[in-house]
């Protein structure tokens, strides 16, 4: 807090300066002797464990196991650095007063859902005082992903990056960064987000907006009281850093700069891109960007800020999160009347400035020729959007969404509703019926114009928990119209378990004639998350290799708090290795 006058403390419920504690949450916990695992201590709390199980098949198997133990509590987390082919372990305590699970974004979890975390859907939540230990290993990912709470809207809070580095002696695929650093952008409410969430689930409304945004936890230059937490980058003349920017907003996207920086992106969600520059990104929640920047201006103080991009027609949080790129050898920042006094600002587009966010994701590529299915076993349709619940008395304090009514949200005219019961994954693993059924519509029960004028009847989803099924090595493609129900918008679509291939976009309605002419089966770029464009579609492939039960969702917490998800039930191939594992035993019952 500034000393300045008008600075009383905030009613901030925790502290800000979370990121800047140095694994302060990261600790060591002992297995069991019987799991015969010894451990040679390295540095920064990762351990080289030499796993000689069961004698046999695994006879001096070595794996590098990150060895880790999260307090969740509503404070943020560590950042988690590991190699391709690391194993990681997490314990994950709950010391919060809420139910909590933890999902590793962008992780593939092959074979095992169990890991995954999303609350409801692959686990049952972790309660209050319990714990439960997250294992899985890495195969064949590298780049940036992160961690966050997934249960309710405790992301809000609870999150980290999780920095994944070739393996050992493999290289970077562009020159060799200075230095590293995350990137994390947040949403900050100054009420305990929970009960955001709590007021708007009463009253069917939307949420309040949010008070700040923040860069590795701080607010910044822009706003009240938050100056002397600043976040400072200090580089050196000349040098070249890597960014590793990471969306953790709960429902903004936004727009991200280095004030006279050109930045060369060099990957999205953890997959390699055809390097280009650019002085501005958009990126939605749960993506991230790799963008490199060189030190090649004249040494002083650089703002890297952040702001909105906002689609919809609805309030948004128009304020700048700021952060501070020191040159080593500038002159003091606050050398009275110094030239540098006041760090320069970066230009970003204004807030609903669509053609530069387009004009941005347009550019990405993958770095050459890539393996899309070429072939199609799947072809799924999926009307995204907004809707509302009709109430029988609109004058109900439950029904102050637009003209008496409440907000929901849908895909294919389904607004997602999560068991109570138990979760998705293991009521298909122990054959409980009743839970889920697997009828979700391959494409909307009501065609319509749905970028056009839609008519109200069509505005009202059904709840309920389907799922839809694929066959083991199903070739899937997606497209993902948005519609203009209440508003046109750009739903950051989330699919867990996978990366895709984001073969084409546009605005209006997709037309199956004439648009896939345009797909791009050569280069396009992997990603876990991809946006709608705002009144417009996007279509993405993949092939099913995964076998279990996998979310798929807008990654707008507002969104997927009033339905808009679904879930893939990817059924087991042949054999053991193209079937879920068993679940572990310490998984968390409803
Ligand atoms: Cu980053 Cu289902 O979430």
């Amino acid at each position: 807090m500034d000393g300045a006058s008008g600075c009383t403390k905030s009613p901030l419920w925790f502290g800000l300066n979370c990121f800047k504690l140095p694994s302060a949450t990261v600790d060591s916990y002992n297995l069991s002797a019987a799991q015969n695992i010894s451990f040679n201590e390295e540095k920064n709390g990762s351990f080289q464990a030499h796993l000689s199980e069961a004698e046999t098949h695994y006879h001096e198997f070595v794996v590098r196991v990150l060895f880790i133990a999260i307090f969740l509590s509503f404070a943020c987390g560590p950042t988690l650095e590991v190699r391709d082919g690391d194993s990681l372990v997490i314990k994950a305590v709950n010391n919060a007063r809420y139910n909590v699970t933890l999902h590793w974004h962008g992780i593939r979890q092959l074979r095992n859902p169990w890991a995954d975390g999303p609350d409801r859907v692959t686990q049952c939540p972790i309660q209050p005082g319990r714990s439960y230990t997250y294992r899985f290993t890495i195969e064949n990912q590298e780049g940036t992903l992160w961690w966050h709470a997934h249960s309710r809207w405790l992301r809000a809070t609870v999150y980290g990056a999780l920095i994944i580095h070739p393996k050992l002696g493999s290289p970077y695929p562009f020159p060799m960064p200075r230095s590293e650093i995350p990137i994390l952008l947040g949403e900050w409410w100054d009420r305990n987000p929970m009960d955001v969430l709590k007021l708007a689930d009463f009253t069917g409304a939307a949420p309040n907006i949010s008070d700040a945004y923040t860069i590795n936890g701080q607010p910044g230059d822009l706003y009240r009281c938050s100056k002397q937490g600043t976040v400072r980058f200090p580089v050196g003349s000349g040098e070249t850093i890597l960014l590793r920017v990471i969306n953790s907003a709960l429902n903004q996207e936004l727009f991200f700069g280095v004030a006279n920086h050109r930045l060369t992106v060099v990957a999205v969600d953890a997959a390699y891109t055809k390097p280009f520059t650019t002085s501005v990104i958009m990126i939605a929640p749960g993506q991230t960007t790799d963008v490199l920047l060189t030190a090649d201006q004249t040494p002083g103080h650089y703002y890297m800020a952040a702001r909105a991009y906002n689609t919809a027609n609805a309030p948004f949080d128009n304020t700048t999160t700021t952060a501070i790129l020191e040159y080593k050898t500038a002159p003091p920042r606050n050398a009275k009347k110094g030239k540098q006094s006041t760090p320069i600002f970066p230009r970003l587009p204004g807030f609903n400035d669509t053609n530069s966010a387009i004009a941005f994701t347009s550019r990405l590529r993958s770095p050459s020729r890539v393996k899309v299915p070429l072939q199609i076993d799947e072809s799924l349709f999926f009307a995204v959007g907004l809707g509302l619940i009709n109430c029988t008395n609109p004058n109900s304090p439950r029904c102050q969404g637009p003209n008496g009514t409440r907000f929901a949200a849908s895909m294919n005219n389904v607004s997602f509703v999560l068991p109570t019961r138990n979760s998705l994954m293991q009521a298909y693993y122990q054959g409980q019926p009743g839970v889920f059924t697997t009828d979700f519509p391959p494409v909307p029960p009501v065609k319509f114009d749905y970028t056009g004028n839609v008519s109200r009847g069509l505005w009202q989803p059904v709840k309920a928990t389907k799922l839809y099924k694929l066959k083991f090595g199903a070739r899937v493609q997606i497209v993902l119209q948005d519609t203009s129900i209440v508003s046109v918008e750009d739903h950051p679509m989330h699919l867990h378990g996978y990366h895709f291939a984001v073969i084409g976009a546009g605005f209006g309605n997709f037309n199956p004639r004439t648009d896939p002419a345009k797909f791009n089966l050569i280069d396009p770029p992997y990603r876990n998350t991809i946006g709608t464009p705002p009144g417009g579609w996007v279509a993405i492939r993949f092939e099913a290799d995964n076998p279990g039960i996998w979310f798929m969702h807008c990654h707008l917490d507002s969104h997927l708090n009033w339905g808009l998800a679904m879930a893939f039930l990817v059924e087991n191939g042949v054999g053991e290795l193209q079937s879920v594992q068993p679940p572990p035993l310490d998984l968390p019952r409803c």
